[in-house]
């Protein structure tokens, strides 16, 4: 007798590049979930028809990706605090009684690669966050939590990272951390960890910062993985740094919608080492 599978899926434009249908056929593989997980190419002006249509056909919840990520607190029936604070999700959820629940995982899967993968500890150190978009907006209130002492965010623009830094205020206060926004031209400390949230190595532009933000064996991470993140990495390298790209960010926010979904962690580690391998093969 066949099992009945539960239906999800990534829903991006573009989404052909997306590892997120490897990564869960892999952690259903493992933990003996009867999950499908597909790719959907959502038309750019057509992402609510897309989450409708889904729900419609039996899906039980997507991850979302770019461009559709800000689309989605205007969509949800409940959107988690992490959403209210990023302005941003990564994972629906649909109920059985039709509401649609919004979180987002990308800060949880950033926290966790950092301190569990790389075993960097994140609380009481200083963090330079590298641009204000919504890459950057969906990690600060878990960089935060996760007990940073001090960030800085650093963007082109000014008014974006102090924007940033002005929703995230209230939570600073709590967390006793210290939140400043900054030109990147402007940043003169040095950091244990930067993290580069900005769209820069994909453009193909220099890095933003100047190398001094580099403390001496500091992790230095881009949040891009594959030839998008290499600029980044090497700079960091040449630099004294430790680098780090954002695959094992990807297979961790994909462990934290796998939970939500289906209420069991899958072995998320042994899934990035695996990936990792792969790649280098
Ligand atoms: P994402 O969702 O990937 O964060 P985004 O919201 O468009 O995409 O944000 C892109 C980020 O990369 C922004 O911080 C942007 O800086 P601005 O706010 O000044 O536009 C940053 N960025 C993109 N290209 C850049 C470049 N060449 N140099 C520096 N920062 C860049």
């Amino acid at each position: 007798m066949s099992q009945t599978t539960d239906l999800y899926c990534v829903m991006g434009n573009p989404v052909a590049h997306s590892r997120s249908p490897a990564i869960h056929a892999r952690f259903a593989e493992l933990t003996g979930e009867p999950i499908t997980y597909e790719r959907r190419l959502v038309p750019m002006d057509g992402f609510s028809q897309g989450v409708r249509d889904f729900a419609a056909q039996g899906g039980r919840g997507c991850n979302v990706t770019v461009p559709f990520k800000t689309e989605v607190p205007g969509l949800a029936t409940e959107c988690s605090e992490r959403v209210q604070l990023a302005g941003a999700a990564n994972t629906l959820t649909f109920r059985t009684d039709g509401s649609i629940y919004a979180d987002n995982t990308d800060g949880l899967g950033l926290v966790a690669d950092i301190t569990r993968n790389a075993g960097v500890p994140l609380a009481g150190r200083d963090v330079l966050l590298v641009g204000a978009g919504g890459a950057a907006a969906g990690v600060l209130g878990p960089l935060l939590l996760a007990g940073a002492r001090h960030i800085t965010v650093a963007n082109r623009t000014l008014a974006k990272a102090q924007a940033l830094v002005q929703s995230h205020s209230a939570l600073a206060l709590l967390q006793k951390a210290e939140l400043t926004a900054l030109e990147p031209r402007a940043v003169t400390a040095n950091f244990d960890v930067i993290i580069n949230a900005t769209a820069s190595s994909l453009a193909g532009a220099g890095v933003p910062v100047p190398a001094t933000v580099l403390r001496p064996g500091a992790l230095a991470y881009d949040m891009m993985y594959g030839p998008a993140a290499q600029g980044f990495l090497d700079w960091a390298r040449q630099h004294g740094a430790v680098p780090r790209d954002g695959l094992g960010m990807l297979v961790e926010q994909a462990a934290e919608a796998f939970l939500l979904w289906r209420g069991v962690r899958p072995p998320s580690a042994q899934v990035l080492r695996e990936m990792q391998q792969s790649t280098t093969a």
